[in-house]
């Protein structure tokens, strides 16, 4: 039996059509986020950066579950997960440090379609999509504070390859998050 909303949500009482089209295309800029932090674990692997690719594969995973999260909400409000192509991501990012800049450009770009899907939940009075989004407006504080950090770090370090080492020996001990470890 086909989900009301795939035929008309406004009839069904439930959310626009714009509020569901929203959450699928959020759906699949997680999964977009993962495909570009994979690509930079690549280009971290290629420079032996073994624990930033190691951190980077972690970030990865963590989008999926974004992803995933987005998926089930999609399902509870009986709207249709609609997926996209996956957009090719860059390759080569300069340096290290181009890398985390890179990471930092992108989540901000994240934050602001959050934001924009928060606004569109208030415009349209529908309070459960502005709870449900809550924990992706904090997720989204956390991720740029832990980017910046790194960058922090990379600056202090400079060229000097002892400091890559050690920052590389620590974002290899990433563990997954809600590991207990
Ligand atoms: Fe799903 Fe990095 O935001």
């Amino acid at each position: 039996m086909p989900k009301l909303n795939r035929m008309c949500p406004e009839m069904a009482g439930l959310k626009s059509l714009e509020e569901l089209q929203k959450y699928s295309e959020q759906l699949n800029a997680e999964i977009s986020s993962a495909h570009l932090y994979l690509s930079m674990a690549a280009y971290l692997d290629g420079k032996s950066l073994e624990g930033m690719a190691h951190w980077m594969k972690m970030q990865a995973q963590e989008e999926l579950t974004h992803s995933a999260k987005f998926y089930a909400y999609i399902n509870d409000i009986n709207g249709s997960v609609q997926l996209d192509a996956i957009p090719k991501p860059d390759a080569d990012y300069g340096s290290v440090k181009g890398v985390f800049e890179a990471v930092l450009k992108h989540e901000k770009h994240v934050t602001a379609l959050i934001h924009k899907l928060v606004q569109l939940a208030r415009n349209e009075s529908d309070y459960a999509t502005e709870i449900f989004l809550q924990w992706f407006v904090s997720e989204q504080v956390e991720e740029e504070a832990n980017v910046s950090k790194l960058l922090d770090d990379l600056e202090l370090i400079g060229d000097k390859p002892q400091g890559l080492f050690m920052l590389d020996r620590q974002l290899g001990a990433r563990q997954a998050a809600g590991s207990s470890h």
